[in-house]
């Protein structure tokens, strides 16, 4: 197995619990949204705002078919990149791929106050959100190879991912006796 990709929804731990599995695990981390943020050196909503999405989707998949070539990665991708089919190409077959899952309930409470994120940003934002989670939910899990919970703490779903997806610790501890 080459890379860890991690989709879901925008909100649902795909950044943090990455970290936490690339510590876990010794991987390396990486965030797409971020990577594209340096590379381009414009934030993802400036891109979407002077370019448009579609620029944006490019980029996007460009990165993906970059890390898409490498191994050891944890990858936390942005919730869009596995809706679209080029890209699930890109990855699988090689790559794990791993939903993260948590209720719409759940992420338009924890997304609330989010300024980031482009799509989000409008007035009748829950609704949207209702709809965009709705017409993607599918699309993840058809993309994925496996599927966890993730309403628990990130630390947890750390740990449910290694256990589901058969990850080793590095230094794992040793027992005496
Ligand atoms: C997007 C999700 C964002 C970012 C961009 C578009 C989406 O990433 O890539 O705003 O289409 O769902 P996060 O899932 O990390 O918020």
């Amino acid at each position: 197995m080459k890379n860890i990709i991690l989709c879901g929804f925008m909100g649902c731990g795909k950044t943090t619990v990455g970290k936490i599995l690339a510590q876990k695990t010794g991987m390396q981390f990486v965030d797409m949204d971020k990577y594209i943020e340096e590379q381009e050196n414009i934030s993802v909503s400036e891109i979407f705002k002077k370019f448009g999405e579609q620029y944006f989707r490019d980029l996007e998949h460009n990165v993906c078919c970059e890390f898409a070539d490498k191994s050891g990665y944890i990858v936390a991708s942005g919730g869009g990149a596995l809706t679209f089919e080029r890209n699930v190409k890109a990855f699988k077959g090689k790559d794990k791929i791993i939903l993260i899952g948590v209720p719409v309930e759940v992420l338009a409470e924890r997304l609330k106050n989010d300024t980031t994120r482009p799509l989000l940003q409008r007035p009748d934002k829950e609704q949207a959100m209702k709809d965009l989670y709705d017409k993607r939910m599918p699309i993840y899990l058809n993309a994925c190879s496996i599927a966890v919970d993730g309403v628990e703490n990130p630390n947890a779903v750390a740990n449910l991912i290694m256990a589901t997806a058969g990850l080793k610790r590095k230094n794992p501890q040793k027992f005496k006796g």
